[in-house]
Parts: structure tokens; C-alpha cells; sequence
């Protein structure tokens, strides 16, 4: 049985696309709403009232159209907005990237030296920091913002030298800290991780918050008895190392795609970041989302 309503994930533009490969990758059966503000992003260098403001537009956007739950898919608007939402939307669990990621680096770090990679408002807030140091304190977080990732990213410069430079030239500082994990804390670098692994080194492990942030939706939903369908009726989800395809999980087709500009690269970047191009999209003004701040 299960809740068969669906899932809302939003972020600042595509981006979250990369959770939601993870949702579809875990659980195929659920339907995701996808809400990115394509008109507004990015949110990494505005300030903190206006990312609170955004996020619980965002959020409110989604509510309406009857999610079951709320997964905020953008770090930035995790980082400074989370506590914000929780207390402004009590209708359905809202869960943020930064606890899952955080939680997977604190337990898994020997060394205890973690670095976290993100914008500058992801690195500015501290939010990793406080999150590992909540569950361990001993551990020392080294941030650095790596602004340059993400417009590589909806470039498609995936696997290209001035990539591996730019990664180079933000990450050599962190290698030389002596880090053994690193948070990929931005929802465009997960698709980095194979030229980040192989720049930084195999000794330091990369930590995808997109990844975790599924498993803790899961996890969530199996608490509350709203996974689609009831766990027992669930077959196995495709492994990272195996060839997965978003286009085979049936929740996929059946999900829904917001975004607030059709802008001309929108399909690229969604190939990029999803690994398909979006089934549909539609849009849904900026008026619209200021609407439901009040
Ligand atoms: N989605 C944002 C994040 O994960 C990156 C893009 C932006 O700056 O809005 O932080």
C-alpha cells in the first residue's frame, strides 16, 4: 500500500535533478513533483533573507499541489533555510541535504578531517560544519565555495582540462589539509565525481549528499508508512555501479517538472544532470511563487 501521493523536491534551478535521480534510483515506483526556479537561480550568492524567502516560496508551491513530503534539494537553501521551513510548513517532513551528507562524512571519516565543497552561501552558513560537529566534535571541517563548478557543470565541460584545473586549483589546499572525506555540498557536483576523485586522489572519499539525502527520504517515509509502494512490495533498486537509466523507473514518467523560466539550455542541462531529458515541463510564474509567501 504506501502513499501514493508525490514526493515534492525543489531547488534553485536543475540542479536538484541530481536528488531526484537518486529518489528514482532507490524507490522507481515514486513520482516526484520537481520544482526549480530557473528564473531566479542562483540562489548561492544572494543573501539569507532572500534565500528564505525563495525556499518557503518554493515550498509552498509544492504543498499546494498535495506532496506527501519535501525534500529540499538545493544545499544553499538547506544550509541557511532549513530551521526556517521546519518551522513555517508543519503540514509534511521536510527534509534538507545538508543532515544526510553530514551524518555520512561524520561516520565515516577516520582521520577525522572532512572537507565540504558548495557555494559561497553553503559555505558561509557553516551548516556542514555544525551538523558533523553535532555528532562528533573532534572532527575539523575545512570548507572552501567552488563557484566556478556549477557553470561548468550547465556547460556539459564534464570530463575536459579546464575542468580538472579548476577542480586543481580549489581542491589542492584541501588534499594538502589532509582531509579523508569530501562532501560534494552542491547539487551540480555530483556529476564532477569522477574528475574530482581522480584529481584529489582515491585516498579521500567523496561524500554525495544526493545519494544520502534519498536513502534519508526513504528511510523517512518507512517510518512514517508512506513509501510507495509498502517496502515488502518493493524490488531490489538498481546499484550506483550498475547501468541505471531514470527512464526505467516507472515513477519517472508519471512525475511532474515545474520550472519558472523555460530557458534556452534548460534541456541540456537536465540531460546532464538527470541523465534524460524531462518528459514535460511546466511553468509556473514568479508571481505564482511570490504569492505563497504570505
Ligand atoms: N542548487 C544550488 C546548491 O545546491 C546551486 C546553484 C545555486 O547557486 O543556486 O547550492
Amino acid at each position: 500500500m504506501g502513499d501514493s501521493r508525490p514526493i515534492g523536491v525543489f531547488d534553485s534551478g536543475l540542479g536538484g535533478l541530481t536528488v531526484a535521480k537518486e529518489i528514482f534510483r532507490l524507490m522507481p515506483r515514486e513520482r516526484i513533483i520537481y520544482l526549480g526556479d530557473t528564473a531566479r537561480v542562483p540562489y548561492g550568492g544572494k543573501s539569507e533573507e532572500t534565500i528564505r524567502r525563495f525556499g518557503l516560496q518554493d515550498a509552498r508551491t509544492l504543498l499546494d499541489l498535495d506532496v506527501k513530503m519535501l525534500v529540499v534539494a538545493c544545499n544553499t537553501v538547506s544550509s541557511v533555510a532549513i530551521d526556517y521551513l521546519e518551522r513555517h510548513i508543519k503540514e509534511v517532513p521536510v527534509i534538507g541535504v545538508v543532515l544526510p551528507g553530514a551524518r555520512a562524512a561524520a561516520t565515516r571519516s577516520a582521520e577525522k578531517r572532512v572537507g565540504v565543497i558548495g557555494t559561497a552561501a553553503t559555505v558561509r552558513s557553516g551548516a556542514y560544519a555544525k551538523a558533523i560537529n553535532s555528532i562528533d566534535p573532534g572532527i575539523k571541517v575545512y570548507g572552501k565555495p567552488c563557484p566556478l563548478f556549477v557553470p561548468l557543470v550547465e556547460e556539459g565541460l564534464i570530463d575536459s582540462d579546464i575542468t580538472r584545473l579548476v577542480v586543481q586549483h580549489y581542491l589542492y589546499e584541501m588534499v594538502d589539509l589532509g582531509i579523508d572525506s569530501l562532501i560534494l555540498g552542491c547539487t551540480h557536483y555530483p556529476i564532477l565525481m569522477e574528475v574530482i576523485q581522480s584529481t584529489v586522489g582515491n585516498r579521500i572519499q567523496l561524500v554525495d549528499s544526493a545519494l544520502w539525502t534519498a536513502k534519508e527520504a526513504q528511510h523517512i517515509m518507512r517510518a512514517l508508512g508512506t513509501e510507495y509502494p509498502a517496502a515488502q512490495e518493493q524490488q531490489a533498486p538498481a546499484k550506483r555501479a550498475e547501468q541505471f537509466t531514470v527512464e526505467a523507473s516507472e515513477g519517472f514518467a508519471a512525475s511532474r517538472f515545474l520550472v519558472s523560466d523555460v530557458t534556452p539550455n534548460f534541456e541540456s542541462v537536465a540531460e546532464t544532470l538527470l541523465g534524460a531529458g524531462l518528459p514535460g515541463i511546466e511553468k509556473v510564474s514568479v508571481e505564482e511563487l511570490e504569492e505563497k509567501e504570505a
